[in-house]
């Protein structure tokens, strides 16, 4: 598969950060924990339980690296159709990340907010979103964004929902503009995302940050998420490093 394999050379944090060009945003698709399960025999609550524990030292090195925004893709709005099971899996590992983490997570500079709905999510994950959010607001050196019930499509929809009823009493012909739109999404404030990551092989959005990626590059790796560690983070980031952006321009 045309993955990255030509990138395979090991590259440090320092080689990274000396470059020059280390990416504002990373965005991650977060894919593979079920296949990563049968693969041991083990559930596919095993496999996301171990998708979790990948997460921190990813977090961790970016923050390291000099990163400002990490996007994690934690659950879709296309998800609530898994198992009951496997949905409640996944909530409950959401709060367990979320209790055990944060005091760490603040001590590295890290402030935590999500993208998604999150109204739409049980009582108890929102309110563990709410102290975590509450705990890191103060933090600096690093955003985790966590996209919760997210979908590209249902951010964009909400976003221009929400510029009607703002825009409604005005009398002449006012047209939503795409600064105006992109101040209403979800993830307004954030740059937009210069690397895209998936790992498992997919390769597809799968409703992810739609209007978000326009000029995204995009990284996709064989690795399962569970295996996703800080050299396969290298690995990426030093593939981005070897990208020519021109963003409909001309390189020069
Ligand atoms: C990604 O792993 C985690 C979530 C979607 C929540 P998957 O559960 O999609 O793993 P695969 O794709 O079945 O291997
Ligand atoms: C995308 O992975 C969603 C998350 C990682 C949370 P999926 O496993 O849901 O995507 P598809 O179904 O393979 O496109
Ligand atoms: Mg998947």
């Amino acid at each position: 598969m045309e993955t990255e394999a030509r990138h395979d050379a090991l590259v440090n944090r320092q080689e990274l950060i000396e470059s020059g060009n280390v990416p504002r945003h990373i965005a991650i698709i977060m894919d593979g924990n079920g296949r990563w399960a049968r693969q041991k025999g083990l559930t596919r609550a095993e496999g996301h339980r171990q998708g979790v524990k990948a997460l921190k030292p990813i977090v961790k090195e970016c923050a390291a690296i000099g990163v400002d925004v990490l996007t994690v893709y934690a659950f879709s709005t296309e998800n609530w159709s898994r198992p009951q099971n496997e949905i409640d899996a996944l909530m409950a590992l959401l709060v367990e990340f979320l209790r055990s983490e944060t005091e760490e997570l603040k001590a590295e500079g890290v402030c935590i907010r999500t993208i998604g709905n999150i109204s739409g999510l049980p009582e108890l994950a929102q309110r563990a979103i709410q102290t975590a959010m509450a705990a890191t607001a103060q933090q600096t050196r690093m955003v985790l964004n966590l996209a919760l019930n997210y979908g590209g499509r249902d951010e964009i929809v909400r976003a221009i929902n929400r510029w009607i009823q703002d825009n409604r009493s005005l009398t002449d012909n006012v047209l939503l503009t795409a600064p105006a739109m992109a101040s209403y999404l979800d993830t307004a404030g954030l740059p937009d995302p210069d690397l895209l990551i998936r790992s498992s092989g997919e390769m597809r959005i799968s409703n992810f940050l739609l209007w978000q990626l326009a000029y995204a590059e995009i990284y996709v790796t064989e690795t399962l998420w569970p295996d996703f560690d800080p050299a396969e983070l290298h690995k990426a980031i030093h593939a981005y490093q070897q990208r020519v952006r021109r963003f409909g321009g001309l390189r020069e």
